[in-house]
Parts: C-alpha cells; structure tokens; sequence
C-alpha cells in the first residue's frame, strides 16, 4: 500500500508532498494537538479504498457524454450529510428521490445521476462562530469534525470522527454500488448513470490519507466525484493541489467572486490534457447576477480549451433569513437556474443540469409549493445546515428548467 502523505500542521503543506510547500488550506478544523489527531489519521492511511479506478474510469466516461451535450446531469442530496442517516434505509429513500428528480430532468434521455452522499460530511463556513442567546460558540463544521448540538462540548473539533465519517461513508457507498449493479443490470448500455458519490472535499487530514494507486494510477479513495467549494478553489490551495494530482474527475463551485483569469488557471492545473469531462463547473452566483457574471467564465474555460460540464447550483447564491431561520424562495431557485440555463445556450455551451440541496423526505426549508408561508418552516425543518428543497420542490423546478 502507498504510504500515507502527512500533512505537517493541518493548514500548511509539509515538505515531501505532491502539493508544494506553502500551499494554505483555508478552513480546516483545529485538532492537531488532540490526543487522537495522529492515530486517526493512520487509521485511514490503512483503510480500504470506498471507490475503485474503474468505477472512476465509467464515470469520467459518463461526464464526457454530458460534456459532449450527450447527456443531463443532476448531483443532489444534502447539505450536510448526518451520521444518523446512512443506514440502507435511509440511503435507499435519498437514492430514490436522485432517480425521481433525474427522470424527471432527463425525460426518456440519459441522466447521469451523482449523490451529495457518502461522504458529504464537512462544511465550509462564512463565520467560524455562531451567536446562540448572546454566546459565541464554534460553527457546526459537518459531522466528520464536530456535532451540531449548541453546546461548547459539542463544538470541539474531534478528529475521531473522520473515522466514524469513513465508515458511515463506506456503509453508503456499499448501497450505492449494489444500486449501480441492479440498474446496470436492468437496463445494459453504454452509458453508465450511477449513482455516484460526491462531496466537497475539505478536510485535507481527511482526504489525503485515502489517497490510493489503483491499476497504476493515483486516486482519491474517499469519493467518485470531489469536489472543492466557493472557498477553497483558489490556484495555489492545498485543495487544488490534492486534486490536480488524482485520476478523479473533480468539480469546483463558482461564487461570484470567481475571476476569469484566475479560473482558467485553476483549469490548467486541474485539467492539464483537455479532457472532455475532467472539470465539471458548477455557477452559484445567485439569481440576481448569473447573466451578468458567468459569460465572462465560460468564454475563459472554452477559450482555453477545456470542455466542461456545466451545472447550476441555483441555492447557495439565494440564501436569506427569515422566521428566524435561513430559507431560501424557489422562485429565486427557478430563476437562476433558468438563467444559467439561457447564458450556456447562448455561449453555445450544453447545459449540463443541476446541483441541488434536497432532502429525501417532505422538509419544510424552503419556501414555495405547498411551503405557503414563513410560518410553515418550523414545521419541518430538520437540516443540519443549510434550508434543503423537499422532494415536490425539486420536481418543480426540474420541470420548469427542461421547459425553459
Ligand atoms: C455547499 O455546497 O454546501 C457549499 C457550502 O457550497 P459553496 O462552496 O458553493 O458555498
Ligand atoms: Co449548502
């Protein structure tokens, strides 16, 4: 087995390392001089892999179909995945509502079919503090570094739980993989839907020890499809460095701080050969400026001659506050979804699909649909972090973008 990459101090690169020395993390828990730090991170340099170079192989061929204008997209599931819910059961009821909402995007077409699942369990926060009655207490992180409950035990960064967060990975992706096989197996052809797993891979102490060679090539174990947030996609990050290095295909978010210039290098590093599918590109820039600020983008990537996928995450760029909670309004949801969708067009580029928060059973985060009122979200409002559309929700809009 491939020895295990140390990371020197949790936010800088050690010496020895694929990545360059100096490269910052930005967002990593603080939990290097926790007594469990370092035998935690051994027990993943020794775990087995959750995912295969050949399943990596079939999905790349996948996403250069979508990349191609062959296919749709969609990647969905939670905002932050719970350690409560990845029991097949639960894991059955959120592959479900992902194959409901594909056929519901893809019509009678292919849809290639990516969870927000088995392993989505860190979260990049804007604040590393939350106010609870006048207290500042440490953000929820996701359940690989801290528990949500508003207490300061709760809030410590323990890093045992990266492996509590690799076995609840490897009980959800065993379900995963026996859905693959029974749809493989229903419906033969070449185009090879999923599901497969996907999470913002931010927590380097976490993913650079499952860093495997498999059939000759190196590989990120710990998912199919990583992905790095609107916050540690900058060109000389430890992040982009850990995926420029690995055979998977990686996606980034784009917020509306993202620069032309400065994507097209995370580009060459991330996708160096042009390979069709390598990148897939996901605009959250909210539903007031995606047409102004995503022309500039595209025009970037294709110029430089990458052929991305291109995916709206319509959520994350409209959040706003009310009834004391976050929420967000599907109509914002439906129009900068709808809009990214005519931006793409017009730039001659296929719109791939969407990337979505949805929870598997009828929450009440969002408002819209049968969520007629701000006094309806406490009704059901169990996410762990942000406001999740429920199943009905999403169908809606995947409706009206594929009308658009
Ligand atoms: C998310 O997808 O939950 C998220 C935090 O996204 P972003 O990095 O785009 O803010
Ligand atoms: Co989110």
């Amino acid at each position: 087995m491939r020895s295990r990459p140390v990371i020197g101090d949790g936010t800088r690169a050690a010496p020895g390392l694929p990545w360059p020395e100096g490269a910052v993390a930005a967002q990593q828990p603080e939990w290097k001089t926790h007594p469990d730090y370092v035998a935690s991170r051994a027990a993943l340099a020794s775990a087995p892999a959750l995912v295969t170079a050949a399943e990596l192989a079939r999905l790349r061929r996948a996403l250069a179909v979508v990349a191609a204008g062959g296919a749709r997209m969609v990647q969905l599931g939670d905002c932050a995945e719970s350690f409560e819910e990845t029991g097949a059961d639960h894991v059955r009821a959120k592959t479900a509502v992902l194959h409901a909402l594909a056929d519901e995007l893809g019509g009678d077409g292919p849809v290639l079919r990516v969870g927000r699942i088995g392993g989505q369990f860190a979260k990049p926060r804007s604040s590393p503090f939350e106010d609870v009655d006048g207290v500042p207490l440490p953000a929820f992180r996701g359940h690989m570094v801290n528990g949500e409950a508003p207490s300061a035990g709760a809030r410590e960064h323990d890093p045992r739980r990266m492996v509590r967060a690799y076995e609840a990975s490897a009980e959800v992706l065993r379900v995963l993989a026996r859905d693959r096989d029974r749809r493989a197996g229903r419906r033969p052809g070449p185009f090879p839907d999923g599901p497969w797993a996907s999470h913002d891979a931010l927590v380097i102490d976490y993913e650079a020890p499952l860093v495997r060679t498999d059939a000759g090539q190196r590989i990120l174990a710990s998912t199919h499809l990583p992905w790095l947030g609107d916050r540690t996609r900058a060109p000389g990050s430890a992040h982009v460095r850990l995926l420029s290095q690995v055979a998977n295909p990686v996606a980034l978010k784009l917020g509306p701080s993202a620069d032309p210039g400065e994507l097209a290098e995370v580009c060459a590093l991330l996708d160096p050969d042009r390979t069709p599918g390598r990148l897939t590109l996901i605009a959250r820039m909210g539903a007031e400026r995606v047409a102004d600020l995503l022309p500039p983008l595209v025009a970037a990537v294709r110029a430089r001659g990458h052929r991305a996928v291109w995916l709206s995450d319509p959520m994350h760029g409209n959040t706003v506050r009310a009834g004391g909670v976050k929420t967000r309004h599907l109509s914002a949801i439906v129009d900068e979804a709808v809009r990214c969708k005519r931006v793409l067009e017009v730039a001659g580029e296929h719109p791939g699909g969407l990337h979505l928060e949805v929870a598997a059973s009828d929450v009440t985060e969002c408002l819209g649909g049968k969520v007629d009122g701000v006094e309806r979200l406490a009704e059901r409002y169990t996410t762990l972090c942000d406001p999740r559309l429920n199943p009905d929700q999403a169908a809606e809009l995947m409706r009206t973008w594929i009308r658009a």
